[in-house]
């Protein structure tokens, strides 16, 4: 899978996909992550890439050639499944989500700043709109980041154990079961005598109670359907 990130903060976007897993799922070349710097397709002397918005009102809006001269030039070299702006107002990022994103070839993906981008660039190019939840940050990198984490683990072959993307929370629509390692006891807190005991089949059923108990606790509304 590749995915095309376009920003005006490259450098927000240098760490979070130079370590451990993304770094792995890169160097196995199962994923491909390039950062374009919107700034360079500004058609400007002075890297403008925002202007004031139509009708008066405070922030700036950023502009619509950049972004298509980016998206354009990307298209022309391959075919893209989607083009993601993430916004505050898109659908909101589920599990669902990224398993469907996550079985997809080429993905491009719009980090936002300002007041917003000039609306017709959703209107004609973007095909998906994703908020990371309701509240709102500073610019897309972040939410982008966490799209790209969250898609690329479930890429065939990224982690090396491959079913435990499979349990995780979310995926089988119960929350994870609690997780224990050595020492067995710590200041007199002892690990559930069930997971020493070896017996296999009692201890899955555990681990399901546990996943029901805390889903009915925490999340009661994953149960609805
Ligand atoms: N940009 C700013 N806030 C955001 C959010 N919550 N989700 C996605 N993109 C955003």
């Amino acid at each position: 899978m590749r995915i095309d990130i376009i920003t005006i903060l490259p450098q927000l976007l240098d760490s979070p996909f130079a370590h451990s897993i993304l770094k792995r799922a890169q160097t196995k070349g199962l994923a491909e992550i390039v950062v374009h710097n919107l700034r360079d397709y500004s058609g400007n002397k002075h890297k403008t890439v925002d202007d004031y918005p139509y009708g008066g009102g405070s922030g700036m809006v950023m502009m619509i050639e950049p972004f298509v001269a980016c998206i354009e030039k990307l298209k022309a070299e391959r075919a893209y499944d989607e083009i993601i702006f993430m916004t505050p107002d898109g659908e909101v990022l589920n599990q669902g989500i990224c398993n469907q994103l996550s079985t997809q070839q080429n993905l491009i993906v719009l980090c936002g700043h300002y007041k917003g981008i000039d609306n017709r660039i959703r209107e004609h190019f973007v095909t998906r709109e994703i908020s990371i939840g309701d509240y709102v940050l500073s610019g897309g990198e972040l939410p982008a980041a966490i799209l790209v984490d969250a898609v690329i683990r479930l890429i065939p072959g990224v982690l090396s154990d491959e079913t435990s993307a499979l349990s995780d929370s979310f995926q089988g629509d119960l929350l994870d079961a609690p997780v224990y390692t050595r020492p067995a006891e710590f200041r007199g807190w002892k690990v559930p005598d069930i997971l020493l005991s070896g017996n296999t089949p009692l201890i899955e059923k555990w681990r399901y109670e546990q996943s029901m108990e805390r889903t009915q606790k925490r999340r009661p509304d994953l149960l609805e359907d």
